[in-house]
């Protein structure tokens, strides 16, 4: 687990060792030996794009074992990258002062980039409208705490399908699971992309883009939200008629099953009615906690080995 840059790099046996980590770190105390576990290892942590909780929740994850964090504020702007350096000539140079790094960036394949120059682990936070995977980690084990199982599951993918890094690392470590079903409901301009619809039909995991969220809604065991990605767009008419075309409000929280969730990787503008948040089955705000759990596991095992 050198690097951690898509979603696909984990198979069964790698999620179960993260997951079993993360349940443990879920205990870990100050001041215990396992607090201080990452005693004097460093993680630079370098952002190209906005970011509240990627970036603390890896801040405090290796905090919590005892390890220290390098940042520049907004990477983009106050790093050398203002001045022309290239992302490949940044990381060989913090790669001098630091055990691993914590990379977000605006590009797809950004994080790939910055592995093949790297003597210390990349962790990817996200590359553009790439890839997510330590966000689908995180996603993956909350559905298993809050619904209970991994296999079988029906699950809405519902938004910015197109440009969210989110669902499509989600959607490609879901294809590890049997008898599970996708549903992606998203306007058309933000439909879901084709290399990961083909990806999953090759893996001959069953999924649908539908129209109808209430009718979706009362199907699934988890709706999965996103925001529509305002950044990505050139054309903002086209944001405007995307934003809005789907919000979960009381009346769709109606048609949820008592025993289903709903999940977003936040931060959320309107797509989900703040009316919601009180309902026992909104898990966005827990899900948002275990990205600590799964980020100090993840950490760990990327500075001492799998
Ligand atoms: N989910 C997520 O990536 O949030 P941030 O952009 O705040 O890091």
């Amino acid at each position: 687990c050198k690097h951690v840059v898509e979603a696909q790099q984990f198979g069964p046996e790698a999620l179960h060792a993260i997951f079993a980590e993360a349940a443990q770190m879920e205990k870990v105390k100050p001041g215990t030996a396992e607090a201080k576990v990452l005693d004097g290892r460093v993680m630079a942590t370098l952002f190209y794009e906005p970011s509240t909780r990627t970036r603390l929740s890896f801040e405090s994850a290796i905090t919590h074992l005892g390890g220290t964090v390098l940042s520049t504020e907004s990477a983009g702007e106050y790093s050398s990258a203002a001045k022309g350096e290239t992302l490949e000539d940044t990381i060989r140079t913090i790669e001098n002062y630091a055990d691993c790094i914590v990379l977000r960036h605006f590009q797809a394949g950004s994080a790939k980039r910055a592995a093949l120059v790297s003597s210390v682990p990349i962790i990817n936070a996200g590359d553009g409208p790439g890839q997510h995977p330590t966000q689908a980690l995180l996603d993956v084990y909350s559905i298993k705490k809050e619904i209970g199982r991994l296999n079988n599951l029906k699950i809405g993918m519902v938004g910015d399908l197109l440009n969210g890094r989110t669902v499509h690392s989600l959607a490609y470590m879901l294809s590890m699971f049997e008898g599970v079903k996708m549903y992606f409901v998203a306007p058309k301009v933000v439909a879901m992309k084709e290399e990961i619809k083909t990806y999953l039909t090759g893996k001959g995991v069953e999924w649908e883009e539908v129209d109808d969220l209430n009718a979706v809604a009362s199907d699934v065991d988890v709706l999965y939200m996103t925001r529509i990605q305002k950044e990505r767009f050139d054309d903002m008419k086209q944001y405007t008629a995307a934003r809005g075309k789907y919000i979960i409000d009381t009346k769709v929280m109606q048609q949820l099953r008592n025993d289903a969730v709903v999940l977003h990787p936040l931060p959320r503008v309107d797509e989900i009615a703040v009316e919601v948040d009180d309902d026992p089955r909104a898990a966005y705000f827990r899900q948002a906690k275990n990205g600590l759990y799964i980020r100090m596991a993840i950490v760990k095992q990327c500075l001492l080995g799998c």
